[in-house]
C-alpha cells in the first residue's frame, strides 16, 4: 500500500465505490459491469437465467473461475468479498440443495436484502454476511473451497486473506480466485490514488508477489490464467493498463 494512503482511507473509498455499483449499477465506472460483462468472461448465458437480476446488473467482477473450482453437489462455499451476490448464486446452483454457499463483503449496501433475494428466488442454500476477508468470522475447517472474484487487490493485507482463506478450508480444500495483478511495479502517483486503488488498479501486486503471498499462506498453486477477455474501460484506467501491464488473472491453489 502507498505510504499516502491509509487503510481507513482506502476501505472508505471502496465502500462508496461498491455502495454506488450496488445502488445504481448503471453509472459510469472505471470497470464494466453486468450481465454483457459476465458472459464474455465466460459464464454460462443459460444458467445466468437462473439468477436473479438484480445480482447479475451489479455484476463487478473481473474473471470467471468455476471450471477451476470445480464445485460439486452437497459442498460447502465461501464467496469473498460475494459484492453482486452473482457469482454466490451461480454457486448456489453447482452445489445444489444439499450444499451451502456463504458470501461475505465488508459494503453494507452489498449485503441488506440479499439474504431475502436469495430466499425469495428459491435459494434456500445461500446465506451473506457483512464482515471483512482479513478476518474471517468462521471456524478452521468449515468450507470444501474458497472462491473470490475481483476482491483482494482491494485488500492492503493480502497475506493475511489468504491464510485466513487458508484456516477456514477443510484439509484438501480448493480456492479459484479471479484477481487484477500488474505486471510491472506500480509507481506512487497510481498506487496513493484512492479512486484507482478502489477501481482494482491501485492495490494490483506482481504475479510473483501474489502467488508468494499464496503459498506463503499454505496453498500449492495449481493453475494461472490470464483472462483475455476483461478490460478496465474509464481513459485513466485503460491508460495504467496499457503501460504497467494491469490485468486479470484466474487461479486455482489447493490446501
Ligand atoms: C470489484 S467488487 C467484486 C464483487 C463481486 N465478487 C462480484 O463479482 O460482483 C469488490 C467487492 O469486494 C468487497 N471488499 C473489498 N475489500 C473487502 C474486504 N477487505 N473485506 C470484505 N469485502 C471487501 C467490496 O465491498 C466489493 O463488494
Amino acid at each position: 500500500m502507498s505510504e499516502a494512503l491509509g487503510t481507513d482511507k482506502l476501505e472508505r473509498e471502496a465502500k462508496s465505490t461498491y455502495r454506488d455499483v450496488a445502488e445504481s449499477a448503471d453509472a459510469e465506472f472505471h470497470f464494466e459491469t453486468g450481465r454483457d460483462l459476465a458472459v464474455r468472461l465466460g459464464h454460462d448465458a443459460d444458467e445466468l437465467d437462473y439468477v436473479p437480476d438484480a445480482a447479475i446488473d451489479s455484476f463487478a467482477g473481473v474473471g470467471y473461475d468455476f471450471d477451476l473450482a470445480e464445485l460439486e453437489p452437497g459442498e460447502d462455499v465461501l464467496d469473498l468479498g460475494s459484492g453482486s451476490r452473482m457469482d454466490a448464486f451461480v454457486a448456489g446452483l453447482h452445489v445444489t440443495e444439499t450444499g451451502a454457499v456463504t458470501g461475505i463483503d465488508m459494503t453494507t449496501e452489498q449485503v441488506e436484502k440479499t439474504n431475502d433475494l436469495a430466499a425469495d428466488n428459491g435459494f434456500h442454500n445461500l446465506t451473506f454476511r457483512e464482515g471483512y476477508i482479513e478476518v474471517l468470522p468462521f471456524e478452521d475447517a468449515s468450507f470444501d473451497a474458497v472462491i473470490s472474484n475481483g476482491v483482494i487487490n482491494l485488500s492492503a493485507e493480502k497475506l493475511t486473506v489468504f491464510e485466513e482463506a487458508n484456516r477456514v478450508l477443510k484439509p484438501g480444500g480448493r480456492s479459484a480466485l479471479s484477481d487484477i495483478i500488474s505486471e510491472q511495479r506500480l509507481p506512487e502517483s497510481i498506487k496513493s490514488d484512492a479512486g484507482l486503488w478502489a477501481a482494482c488498479i491501485g492495490g494490483a501486486e506482481q504475479i510473483d508477489s501474489y502467488t508468494t503471498f499464496i503459498e506463503a499462506a499454505g496453498f500449492s498453486v495449481t493453475e494461472v490464467r490470464e483472462t483475455e477477455r476483461y478490460e478496465l474501460i474509464s481513459e485513466r484506467a485503460a491508460n495504467a493498463c496499457d503501460k504497467y501491464g494491469v490485468k486479470s488473472v484466474s487461479l486455482g491453489a489447493t490446501k
